[in-house]
């Protein structure tokens, strides 16, 4: 049997009509959040969700909430066309790709907002004020427009996703939310949108993130607690590969706080700029023991 094709969908009412239709059939819905430009990374989340729900939905939409006023809303990679053609072949039901004014009726500035003050001044939130709360604001606006059961993030944004899964927990929204490990291109190197902002040299340096990390992952892995030192090693090295970074950090994976003595479960967080690219990436570890 062939799947129906997949529908494009700009309206929230549509949206609604359509999930009404699928409560009837009592189908489980999974939703997979996107700002667009699509690539492998957010078709390894569109295939979780497909093995997780009956009914996919996807939406496309560049949040102008979550953009501090000196970023790169304007120049953020619009792609619909060619994202309309990778979803069709990823067995998608509904592409949402609402305009701004669906979105933000009132306009954005004057938008009631959702926060998780406990997680969004930290890591990136220091760089980036604002931004988390862009984020949650507009993810719970989609969960509420679509309703899932089950919605899709990449770890690649690790804060991003331990921010939803706080919210969803804060303020009981009745959803499962799944984390899927990040896609990375040949040499390490995590996919991102933001990667086309690379020069062909600077994308040659580029997975020297990703080595800073591997690196500080084995010296953890190794034993040694000197989080500091690894921190600052970390932020030579970046330097050093040509990178102005933001912050390397070693943190608790479950709320990314600074690790206790009984930390069992690590991650490396870090950002950083490559030229016009800020990039990020992380790594999970666990610590061993010490007898
Ligand atoms: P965007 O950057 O388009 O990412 C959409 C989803 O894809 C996020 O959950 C992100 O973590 C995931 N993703 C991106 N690159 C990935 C990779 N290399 N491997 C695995 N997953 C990857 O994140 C956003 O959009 C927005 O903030 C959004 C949540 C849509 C709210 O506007």
């Amino acid at each position: 049997m062939t799947a129906p094709p997949m529908e494009s969908v700009t309206r929230i009412h549509t949206v609604r009509e359509r999930v009404a239709g699928w409560r009837l059939q009592h189908a489980k819905i999974a939703l997979v959040p996107t700002m667009g430009n699509l690539h492998k990374g957010h078709l390894s989340l569109v295939a979780q969700a497909r093995e997780r729900a009956r009914r996919v939905v996807v939406s496309i939409f560049v949040n102008p909430l979550q953009f501090g006023p000196n970023e790169d809303f304007e120049r953020y990679p619009r792609t619909l066309e060619h994202d309309t053609e990778m979803l069709k072949d990823a067995g998608v039901d509904v592409l949402f790709h609402p305009t701004t004014f669906e979105i933000y009726p009132v306009g954005h500035e004057r938008s009631t907002v959702v926060d998780v003050p406990d997680l969004s001044g930290i890591l990136c939130g220091a760089f980036r004020p604002g931004h988390f709360a862009g984020v949650a604001t507009v993810v719970n606006k989609l969960f509420n427009i679509v309703q899932p059961d089950v919605a899709v993030f990449g770890e690649k944004d690790y804060q991003q996703l331990t921010i939803i899964r706080r919210m969803v927990a804060d303020l009981c929204l009745p959803l499962e939310i799944v984390g899927v490990p990040t896609t990375r291109d040949y040499d390490g190197l995590a996919m991102s949108s933001r990667n086309r902002y690379l020069t062909a040299t600077e994308r040659k340096r580029a997975p020297q993130l990703y080595e800073m990390l591997t690196a500080a992952r084995r010296r953890i892995e190794a034993g040694e607690r000197d989080f500091d030192a690894i921190q600052k090693d970390g932020m030579r090295a970046l330097e050093v590969a040509g990178f102005s970074p933001d912050y390397v950090a070693v943190r608790q994976a479950s709320d990314l706080q600074p690790p206790r003595e009984a930390s069992r479960e690590i991650v490396i967080l870090a950002a950083a700029y490559l030229g016009k690219a800020r990039l990020i990436d992380n790594f999970r570890a666990t610590l061993v023991a010490r007898h």
